[in-house]
């Protein structure tokens, strides 16, 4: 959620780099963006409204600089509110990402110190406060420092000193990460940014800032001591970025499912045995996570439920600080997240922390600040997810969700064959015929305003979830429901033609799911079947492989995604980018 970028070097100009970087960051906020960078002792600035992948802007010179992508909190999407912003004198640049919770309060105090704010931001103060502590006699280095400390929140930051020449980065919460090659120094909110270009890395931990100046140094927040840090090669190939012969990232993403779930599940035995373990002997467990991440900790409820016989609870992280007073040392938390940085979820583990309960992570980024908090990190190994939708991730973590559950009953090795065949089932599933299948529904429907999921069981968060991509990719007003539940009050919404997808699977609850599609279908619904079988109830029938019911919100949901995708393209929306959404949600 807001992408920073930051580049010097000793002979090459930084407008290109800065570009191509924070094109690489969109994902991470598309509202507007802009660039500062110093030239002769002069800083430059330009912004512009919209996407840096889709306009241009006027290339600044200089060799060192910064830019910025915006994802709107304080204030509208304008050009004042458009990052970087200078401090009064224009001496001064920052890029911003997170939220600064107490700005109001340093705000006030500011505009009393006769500074002047253009915009309605919370970034602006940096520019202000740093111009501020300058005033009264410190040093760049020192004026970061009291800055970042004065800040309460979880944020990161880069500062551009066109005194000085030199540009200082600080983080507490939200990530950042320095890259190497020879002679450039690059600063990121995500490898991602500068990877194409090396694979040499720095990383920035929380209550540091590092100064950039031909060197990098880093420092401690707190006493203001310089910290030694190592330089790391990553093993990452930067062509899993690149979206290939794909016009999409979420399209590519999904078709990635024929290799992803097994990749998921391809686990070390030992450490899921003693997380199996850890599971069983734990008095609570509560998964978490948020958006579809979420709806993946809600299914974990029916898996569990389902091959382990075992309560566990579901929570969305924004709400678990309600459940703190259950948290004990032999509690364990399981957060999802593919981006491991969602601020609501790191908010849920410093509960979990001070509570001393024991974490586990499922993240699809190993470096990811909700990885390095768990006491077991698993890594899903989807590669990277660019869309802002997930998929890919979703499936794989929802795999190992049911592998951690099967090793609660001592069965690994059936779980294992379970899945793989799944993975299997998927692989064949994914064809160009499957896709046209899809595609020709989505042309039907994708003018309707209304669409409702219903789902049973497991099928149940399937649905939530398979509500959640279509209103994501094609602004649909979409609603997932327990079947069951639907005569209850949505059915008054069901008029002629309303489209109501029943996600089906052969099992106990197959019987129930089409009865209630026999109900909105007697009120005039279309009724699409996601089904092994066809029925004569279903108006369209979408055939998905015959596997075991928990597997089922497997199969189940990659058709929903491949039906979200089209909707999106049918509606003539950017699929990879919807309107407000973010990847990365770093603040709360
Ligand atoms: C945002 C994204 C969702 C994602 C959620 C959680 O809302 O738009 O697609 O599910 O964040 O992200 P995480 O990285 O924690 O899985």
């Amino acid at each position: 959620m807001c992408g920073i970028i930051g580049y010097q070097s000793q002979n090459k100009e930084a407008f290109d780099k800065l570009d191509e970087g924070l094109k690489r960051l969109e994902y991470r906020g598309y509202d507007s963006f802009g660039f500062a960078t110093i030239s002769e002792g002069n800083l430059l600035v330009e912004k512009k409204i919209g996407k840096v992948s889709t306009s241009s802007i006027k290339p600044l010179p200089g060799k060192i600089g910064i830019g910025h992508t915006r994802w709107a909190t304080h204030g509208k999407v304008t050009e004042k509110n458009t990052h970087p912003h200078k401090d009064c004198a224009g001496r001064l640049a920052v890029v911003h990402n997170g939220i600064i919770e107490n700005f109001q309060e340093l705000k006030k105090d500011l505009i009393l110190k006769e500074h002047i704010f253009l915009g309605e931001t919370d970034t602006e103060i940096i520019a202000h406060s740093i111009e501020e502590f300058l005033k009264i006699g410190y040093n760049l280095k020192q004026a970061v420092i009291g800055t970042g400390n004065l800040l309460k929140g979880r944020n990161a930051f880069v500062v551009l000193d066109s005194t000085t020449n030199k540009m200082i980065a600080f983080r507490n919460g939200s990530p950042l990460i320095i890259g190497i090659k020879e002679s450039e120094i690059f600063l990121a909110s995500d490898i991602q940014a500068f990877l194409h270009e090396t694979n040499e890395v720095m990383y920035i931990d929380d209550n540091e800032i590092v100064v950039i100046n031909g060197g990098i140094e880093f420092f401690n927040l707190k006493n203001g001591e310089k910290i030694e840090k190592r330089r790391i090669k990553i093993d990452l190939d930067s062509n899993v970025f690149e979206k290939g012969d794909y016009k999409d990232y979420m399209l590519k993403e999904i078709m990635e499912q024929k290799e992803t779930l097994a990749k998921a599940i391809n686990q070390d035995a030992q450490k899921i045995l003693h997380v199996a373990q850890e599971i069983n002997n734990a008095k609570n467990v509560f998964f978490i996570g948020c958006g579809t991440a979420a709806r993946v900790a809600h299914t974990a409820e029916y898996v569990f439920s389902m091959v382990a016989d075992r309560q566990v609870n579901f929570i969305p992280a924004s709400e678990f600080e309600n459940y703190k007073h259950f948290l004990l040392p032999e509690t364990l938390v399981i957060a999802i997240s593919q981006s491991g940085e969602t601020a609501d979820v790191l908010e849920a583990l410093n509960v979990a922390k001070e509570k001393k309960s024991r974490i586990i992570s499922i993240t699809n980024s190993p470096e990811s600040t909700i990885a390095k908090m768990a006491d077991f990190p698993f890594l899903i190994n989807a590669g990277p997810e660019r869309a802002v939708a997930s998929t890919k991730a979703t499936t794989a973590q929802i795999a190992l969700v049911i592998l951690l559950a099967y090793a609660c009953t001592g069965e690994l090795i059936e779980g294992d064959k379970v899945l793989l065949d799944v993975a299997g089932k998927v692989n064949d599933m994914l064809n160009p015929r499957y896709k046209e299948h899809i595609k020709a529904l989505a042309e039907k429907i994708f003018k309707k305003e209304n669409a409702f999921i219903i789902g049973r069981g497991i099928n149940y968060p399937m649905a939530l979830e398979s509500a959640i991509k279509i209103m994501e990719v094609s602004y649909i007003n979409s609603q997932g429901f327990a079947g069951g539940e639907l005569k209850h009050g949505p059915i008054a919404l069901i008029e002629e033609n309303t489209p109501v997808i029943a996600l089906v699977s052969e099992g106990k609850t197959k019987e129930e799911i089409i009865s209630n599609a026999i109900e909105v279908k007697s009120r005039g619904a279309y009724i699409v079947g996601v089904s092994p079988e066809n029925n004569e109830v279903f108006d369209y029938w979408i055939k998905v492989p015959e596997v075991d019911e928990v597997a089922s919100s497997l199969v189940n949901l990659i058709p929903m995604q491949l039906l979200s995708y089209y909707l999106g393209k049918f509606r003539g929306h950017d699929v990879d980018c919807p309107r407000s959404l973010a990847k990365s949600v770093t603040v709360k």
